[in-house]
């Protein structure tokens, strides 16, 4: 683990690549304030994010994990002209400080944060039967991937992509006998990808600024 390396790298490439903006730090800084953990995507994932909706034309973005809402900006930011997103989160205290930050970031009017447990949320967006999402950003609780994985593979289309953040947890994700229940979470979630015949599945292990983790990224055929 090279901790001060991983993050001077990410600072440089960063400064190089990664937009700086004043909506996107007061994100961080107000959800830091309102005692929101400090568990957002890095700016360099965050754009990475935005990058992979936009190659993928994403108009209906689907995000089950809002926290205060900046890899939302992120991805709101990436839709086209009528375009939307409709991002899920369980605490009403951080949906709050979630739509002051998208309210600022100019996304307020494109991006919808529902508050409850994303499974009933995901039930219900399946009963509402609207158009299909061509993007879903699964990053809630960790126990909660597999059952997230299964209702999203029912709002999306051939065609859309499916991407999941912290699935390697400082290298964790390879142990077979982890007692941690995310980390078990995260390994059934990879398990049912992986036997999931209408999608093309890979993971990538990441370093940075938020230590040592990973994405998963699924399309569905
Ligand atoms: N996507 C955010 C970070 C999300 S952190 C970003 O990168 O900026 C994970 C969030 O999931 C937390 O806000 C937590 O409250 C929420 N969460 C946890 N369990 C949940 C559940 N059952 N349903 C919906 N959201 C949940
Ligand atoms: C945790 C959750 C996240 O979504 C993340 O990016 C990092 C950590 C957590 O619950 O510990
Ligand atoms: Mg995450």
């Amino acid at each position: 683990m090279n901790q001060e390396l991983w993050s001077g790298v990410d600072d440089y490439l960063g400064g190089l690549l990664t937009t700086s903006d004043p909506a996107l730090e007061a994100a961080l800084a107000d959800s830091a304030a309102a005692g929101l953990p400090p568990i957002s995507v890095a700016p360099n994932q965050g754009k990475f994010l935005a990058l992979l909706a936009r190659a993928r034309g994403a108009r209906r973005i689907l995000e089950i994990g809002t926290l205060g809402g900046y890899s939302t900006i992120w991805l709101a930011r990436a839709l086209p002209a009528g375009g939307s997103l409709v991002s899920l989160e369980l605490e009403e205290r951080h949906a709050e400080v979630a739509r002051a930050n998208l309210d600022r970031a100019g996304v307020g009017a494109v991006a919808e944060v529902r508050v409850g447990p994303a499974v009933e949320s995901m039930e219900r967006l399946i009963e509402e039967g609207g158009p299909p999402f061509d993007f879903v950003f699964i990053d809630a609780d960790k126990e909660g991937y597999p059952r997230y994985f299964e209702l999203a593979m029912r709002l999306v289309a051939p065609g859309s992509l499916i991407v999941a953040d912290n699935v390697v947890r400082n290298g964790e994700v390879a142990d077979a006998a982890s007692a941690d229940e995310r980390v078990r979470g995260v390994r059934r979630f990879l398990e049912s990808v992986a036997e999931e015949p209408r999608v093309e599945a890979t993971a990538i292990q990441t370093v940075g600024a938020k230590g040592y983790d990973g994405f998963a990224l699924i399309v569905v055929r």
